[in-house]
Formats: C-alpha cells, structure tokens, sequence
C-alpha cells in the first residue's frame, strides 16, 4: 500500500466518472492532462489525434468558449486568448509579416493604437490611419501600401462610428487584403461581421460577452484555416486564457440577447434626451436619425447598442466635472458591464494621443464615453442631469 503523501496526490486527482451531462460546461482547472500511454501523449501533442495534453495548448474550457463564440459570429471556428488584446494582437500577427503595412482605421480603441504603432511598428510593420467612413480613401491606401489586412471596429471606440463592413470587405478583398474586423462594441447579437465578408473577428470577451466586469478574456474568430493559423501564436506566446476565465464568459452568453436589448433600449432614450440638453454640443449614437452613422447601423446592426458619446461645449474640465458628480454610473474605462460606465477617453484610454492626434481621430477634448447599463432609466437620466448641471457650474 503506498504511503500517506502518495494516497493523498492520488486521491484528491482522481477525476470522477461522469455519465451524465451536466448543466454547465465544467471548469477542467488543470494545466495538464494525463493519457493511457507515451504514444497518445505524443499523438496529442502532434496534432495526430484530437485531445488535451496541456492547458496552453488547449483545454476543454476554453474550447467550449471558442466554439461558441464562433457559433454566435456564424464563423466555422473560434479560439479564446487571455485578453482582448492578446486576441487582437495575435489576430494580427497571424496576416501580417516584417516590412507590409497594415491599413486601419482612425477610430480605433487606444492600445490597439499602441500596439499598431508602439509594438509592430518597432518589429518593421507600419501602419496606415484612414477614415472608415470613406470607402475610396481606404481603398486608395490599400492600393498605395498593398497592405495584406484592413483593420477596423464595428463601432468604433470611443467616437460610436459605424464601418459599412460589407463594402469594406469588398474593397479589402478587391486588393487581396484580409477585413480584420474587432466586434467588441456591437457584439455578435447586434452584428455578425463574418456574414458581412470580414475575415477574423475579435472580440475583448470582458465586456458584452461576459457582461459582468468580472474577468478578462479574448477571442478570435473566423474559417476553420484561418483559425489554425492563429494557433501556433497562442501556444508559442502564450496568451492562453484560463479555464476559470472562460467559465466566467461561458456563463454570461446565455444572457447576451436580453441584455443587448436592454443596453440598445435605454440608449435609445437617453440619447435623444441627452442631445437637448444644455451644455451638450453632441450626441454620438447610430440609433440617431441624425447621426452620421445611422443610415450604415440601419443595414448592418440587428440593434443599435449600449454605446454612445456625447460632446460637453465646456471641454476637457466640464469632462472632468460631470465624471465626478456622478454618483450611478461607474467612474472606470471598462465598458459592456451590467454598470452604466462614463469616461473621458481624452484623460483615460486616449492620453497618449496628443491634442493634434486627438483631433485627427475625431476626439473633441470634452467628449464623454458611455456605456449604458442595466439600471432604471430614470435613475440614469438623474445622474446625468446631475452631472451636467456640475459641469455648466464648472465651465461658466
Ligand atoms: C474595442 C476594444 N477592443 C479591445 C479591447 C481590449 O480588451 P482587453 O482589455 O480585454 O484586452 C478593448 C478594451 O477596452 C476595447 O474597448
């Protein structure tokens, strides 16, 4: 009979036998996984025989996580990362080698701004910054640089611009270049860019798929080639995402729809409210009929979303003023959370843009992010009343 400590490994890893299905898909919080022999641990390894061998690699979580994303996205397969960026950044990497040029747009959430310009830039990719809302402008950059990818955001973060993907997947492929296309402000229940024409979709799984601000996540999808192509920078940089994460996001799917129609309804009050209210210069939400962006989020998005922007005339300090009379929506750069959140992306995600490159990506100094939340609408149009009311105080 083995001795205590030897008992004790064995049996508290004993994986029970289970042969019913359970409810939720289980959390394997396991880096490794053992096999019957040496020859199917190295057929696993290989790619032989389907299975899990190391957590990195794969495991049964993070998996169930991938597939059904790419199920939601109408994509043939899908693979979770630990972050939307470590998602977006190996989406990338994956189309684009040292001396191309990658095109993408203005409009873009900050470190995938950083990432483009700080990161591969330094390893010979540069990038090219085009208006995605002119179609001609892109395509003539696509033909000057013939770069492989055009990069964009479905909504774009922070200034709620919506990207014609179907004629933008048109003019990438026009010119042999890949829609990369990241789908985290709409979500797949307001828009599917793969049946659209876009390549790969990413997504920062923390916000609307997960929806509850509680964990980190990332995920790319896309054709099942293209996919495998992204493998091989999941396993060797290891920006794997843990199995606790993924049961995190599992768990939020389910409720994506009701939520989304929730978010897009309270918006779609508080926009037009917001816009007659003294003190705001500008409202940015496509369910707008005036909004630039309306007649594209009419055709491309099943709802119009929980993002919208608005414009303070005050500038950056009646920004500051309304953030810190707030006393409902949550002070934090997060967004998609069952929280309304409020930032001011010119002093939060966007500070490393200089006023100059602040302008050129359609930031005014007073603009303000919000991502709506869950909550009565009346108690969010209180706040925001209080809010404004502190910020004409502070910029008379
Ligand atoms: C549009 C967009 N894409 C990607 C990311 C990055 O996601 P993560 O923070 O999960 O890395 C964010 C984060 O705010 C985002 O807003």
């Amino acid at each position: 009979m083995a001795r205590f400590s030897t008992r004790a490994i064995l049996a508290a890893t004993r994986s029970p036998a289970v042969d019913q299905v359970p409810s939720a898909v289980p959390i394997y919080q396991s880096a490794a996984f053992s096999t019957a022999d040496a020859a199917e641990l190295g057929d696993v390894l290989t790619g032989a025989r389907p299975g899990y061998a190391y957590s990195r690699i794969d495991n049964p979580t993070t998996a169930a996580l991938g597939a059904a994303v790419a199920e939601l996205e109408s994509a043939e397969a899908g693979l979770a990362f630990a972050t939307g960026m470590a998602a977006i950044h190996a989406a990338i990497i994956s189309t684009v080698r040292a001396g191309q040029t990658i095109v993408a747009t203005q409009a873009l959430y900050g470190t995938t701004r950083d990432l483009l310009v700080r990161i591969l830039s330094g390893l010979g990719i540069e990038t090219e910054f085009v208006d995605p809302t002119d179609v001609a402008v892109v395509e003539a950059a696509l033909v000057r640089s013939g770069a492989p990818v055009l990069y964009v955001e479905t909504i774009s973060n922070p200034t709620i611009i919506v990207a014609d993907l179907a004629a933008l997947a048109e003019a990438a492929h026009r010119h042999g270049a890949m829609l990369l296309v990241d789908n985290t402000f709409a979500s797949p229940y307001a828009c599917r860019p793969i049946e659209r024409g876009a390549d790969l979709v990413m997504h920062s799984a923390t916000k609307y798929l997960s929806g509850h601000a509680d964990v980190l996540a990332g995920v790319v999808v896309g054709s099942r080639e293209r996919v495998d192509a992204l493998r091989p920078i999941l396993v060797d940089a290891g920006g794997a995402l843990a199995p606790l994460a993924a049961f995190l996001v599992l768990r939020g799917l389910p409720t994506l729809a009701i939520r989304m129609e929730r978010h897009s309804q309270t918006a779609m009050e508080l926009a037009p409210w917001l816009a007659g209210q003294q003190g705001v210069a500008r409202v940015h939400y496509p369910g707008l009929a005036t909004d630039p962006s309306h007649e594209v989020a009419a055709r491309q998005l099943d709802v119009f979303g929980g993002m919208l922007a608005f414009e303070l005339a005050g500038g950056r300090e009646a920004g500051r003023a309304f953030l810190d009379a707030m006393l409902v929506a949550e002070r934090t750069a997060s967004l998609g959370a069952v929280r309304t959140i409020t930032t001011h992306p010119p002093s939060t995600t966007h500070r490393q843009l200089d006023e100059e490159a602040l302008r050129a990506a359609g930031i005014a100094p007073g603009l303000l992010r919000c991502s709506v939340g869950l909550e009565d609408v009346e108690d969010l149009r209180e706040d925001f009343e209080r809010s404004l009311a502190a910020a004409r105080a502070a910029t008379p």
